[in-house]
């Protein structure tokens, strides 16, 4: 392994060990949702996309299967040229869809993937100019907000942004205001976000969602413990905490936690960390939204409303939004 390597896996695994601390020595304890996803959390989040119960990913993946031309003639209603950006692209088999109607119809665009992950970004270069031979891409690696002023500097073409998947979901509402109005002050005047979102609807059809009853989602939770243990030498006894998720459906949060069981101790590194009985561990937010909180969104944030894209059964939104 080269030197450089080297440090970048000890860096991470600094910050890991930071904000696990900082997350069990709070109030109320936390752990950060981005350290789900090692190999194990990436494979069990795979199983999650493929449960019945898990209907998100297949109802965005229909409204790009199926409207693909529809968003392709919002999106390129002005004849020019644009570069269509991706926020968190992961394996883009959602856009593909989007960037083959932009193909067949002509029009000129470039595909500039944003990913925090070296690995997506470099399999997407492998893959994607096999699948879809005439397209223009070029990948950025790193944080979506560093990465978009390198793709303005890249170019100055006007911007068409895709954050799908219901990313903004993960953060509270209060998060994805800053995190909108934020998005708006990196773009310019008539550029367009394509954002996803998933709505609010029955609430037993939310929570099974996030509490299948196979356990795949709390096996996704405590592989977090797993990985605590494997890596930062925490001595967790996952038989000690038990998953538990809730849908509040007045304020639309779908929230995950790990109940302590018994009263216990538990190291991580050097650091000894006392759990009550019944005390949690809040491990992730999924926040649902109506489709006047979507509106109400995108104007707090500058942005008009263009268009919505639903899913046959109105499960999810893809709102395509205009920088004022
Ligand atoms: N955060 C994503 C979502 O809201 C992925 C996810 C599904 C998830 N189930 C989870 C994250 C359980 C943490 C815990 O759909």
């Amino acid at each position: 392994m080269n030197t450089l390597l080297q440090e970048n896996i000890s860096l991470t695994t600094e910050h890991f060990l930071a904000d696990v601390i900082a997350g069990l020595s709070a109030d109320t304890k936390h752990l950060s949702a981005k350290y789900f996803y090692d190999e194990k959390g990436d494979a069990i989040f795979q199983q999650i996309m493929n449960m019945d119960e898990y209907y998100l990913t297949n109802a965005e993946m229909e409204i790009f299967r199926n409207q693909a031309q529809a968003i392709c003639e919002t999106i390129a209603e002005r004849d020019d040229a644009f570069d269509l950006i991706e926020l968190g692209a992961g394996d883009a088999t959602k856009s593909i869809h989007l960037i083959k109607a932009l193909l067949n119809n002509k029009i000129e665009f470039n595909y500039l993937p944003i990913d925090i992950s070296a690995n997506v970004i470099n399999n997407l270069e492998q893959k994607l100019p096999l699948e879809v031979p005439n397209l223009n891409m070029k990948g950025f690696i790193g944080d979506y907000f560093e990465m978009l002023s390198q793709a303005n500097a890249y170019s100055s073409r006007r911007k068409v942004v895709l954050f799908m998947g219901a990313n903004i979901g993960n953060m509270t509402v209060d998060d994805a205001k800053g995190f909108c109005k934020k998005l708006h002050d990196n773009l310019s005047a008539d550029d367009l976000l394509i954002i996803g979102f998933d709505l609010k609807k029955n609430p037993k059809k939310i929570l099974d969602a996030y509490n299948d009853k196979n356990g795949i989602t709390s096996s996704f939770n405590m592989n977090l413990l797993s990985r605590i243990n494997n890596q930062l030498s925490g001595s967790f006894n996952l038989s000690n905490f038990e998953h538990y998720a809730c849908y509040d459906p007045e304020f639309g949060a779908c929230k995950s936690y790990l109940i302590s069981l018994v009263e216990q101790e538990v190291s991580v590194g050097e650091e000894v960390f006392s759990f009550a009985a019944n005390e949690y561990i809040y491990m992730e937010i999924s926040q649902k939204y109506s489709l006047d909180e979507i509106k109400n969104l995108g104007e707090m944030a500058c942005f008009s409303p263009l268009q919505n894209f639903f899913d046959e059964r109105r499960y999810f939104v893809d709102a395509i939004w205009k920088v004022k």
